[in-house]
């Protein structure tokens, strides 16, 4: 990320929440916040009726619609879990690498018993912090933890907060190991595993070998790498899956589901009409932490 500037690729997946949240026929994510919480640029841009229909086109659909479905099914995918994990007792929900996400102000009212805590980039926080004042006194059960993960780890970071390491918690990691070093991906997944108690679940998204992809897939890698790169924080974490589940499970974690682009667009965008799905440059990956 750009010293003093907060996430620019928080701001365009928001972006792809609120046009899909907008313009899509049964969406597969709903974020009614995400048009507030981006910024002027991206509001300009959907509010503009040719970028709309553009945007929405079917042809956008096939292509850039691979991005949408990334960022819409991670964030389906990870609330779906979420709510498996509340029925069965959890009681903490750590947005790791929050950027815009509005949890907060979707559902923080509507489960007042959940803790959440949002741990993200202190420049990428503050930003946030300042939008999300506009809708009066943040919830009570709500509360931020600066992190830069290149420089601290989690463990550390969660220590100054009122997270409890005797109680089991929900992590999700979204859109974030993307821009990191495979090694700080591994160094925060661990120091999870040191803080986090047993029965602790975590969902993130990865993404593998872009040289294994082919054609639109491959063409659509390229543009996300140089649009990345153009809004400074290119793309530096990829994995072989296999080698993933063996680092983790060496931590502690058994894996419960690693689901492929391909896996994800059969759950979530089976025969849309408006043709998005998922990518298969991304995996989405859920642990759930064993401790001895
Ligand atoms: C693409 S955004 C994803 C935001 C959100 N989870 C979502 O799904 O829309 C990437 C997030 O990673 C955070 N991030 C990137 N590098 C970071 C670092 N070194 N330390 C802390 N946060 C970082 C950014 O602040 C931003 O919130």
């Amino acid at each position: 990320m750009k010293e003093g500037q907060s996430s620019r690729t928080a701001e365009a997946a928001a972006a792809l929440r609120a046009n899909h949240f907008q313009n899509a026929e049964n969406p597969v994510f709903s974020d009614p916040f995400a048009f507030e919480l981006t910024s002027k640029g991206w509001k300009k841009l959907l509010t503009t009726s040719v970028t709309v229909k553009v945007m929405n086109s079917a042809v956008f659909n096939r292509t850039f619609g691979l991005l949408t479905g990334q960022v819409v099914g991670r964030s389906r995918y990870a609330e779906d879990l979420l709510e498996k994990a509340m029925a069965q007792g959890i009681q903490q929900y750590v947005l790791v690498g929050a950027g815009l996400d509005s949890f907060t102000l979707r559902q923080a009212q509507k489960y007042p018993q959940l803790k959440i805590f949002e741990v993200d980039h202190p420049d990428t926080q503050a930003a946030k912090q300042s939008k999300l004042r506009q809708y009066g006194a943040l919830p009570e059960n709500v509360e931020f933890v600066a992190i830069d993960f290149e420089k601290e780890s989690i463990a550390d970071a969660l220590t100054r907060s009122t997270f409890k390491q005797d109680q089991a918690a929900f992590f999700s990691w979204l859109g974030t190991t993307h821009y990191l070093e495979p090694a700080t991906t591994l160094n925060t997944l661990a120091s999870i595993s040191q803080i986090a108690a047993q029965g602790s679940e975590v969902v993130l998204d990865y993404s593998v070998d872009y040289r294994e992809l082919e054609g639109i897939e491959r063409l659509g890698t390229l543009f996300v790498s140089q649009f990345t790169r153009f809004l400074k924080e290119p793309l530096k974490g990829q994995f072989r899956p296999k080698i993933l589940h063996q680092a983790v499970e060496q931590m502690g974690y058994i894996v419960t589901e690693d689901l492929s682009g391909d896996g994800l667009t059969e759950r979530y965008f089976h025969a849309r009409s408006d043709h998005i799905r998922h990518t298969v440059a991304t995996h989405m990956l859920h642990l759930q932490l064993i401790k001895a």
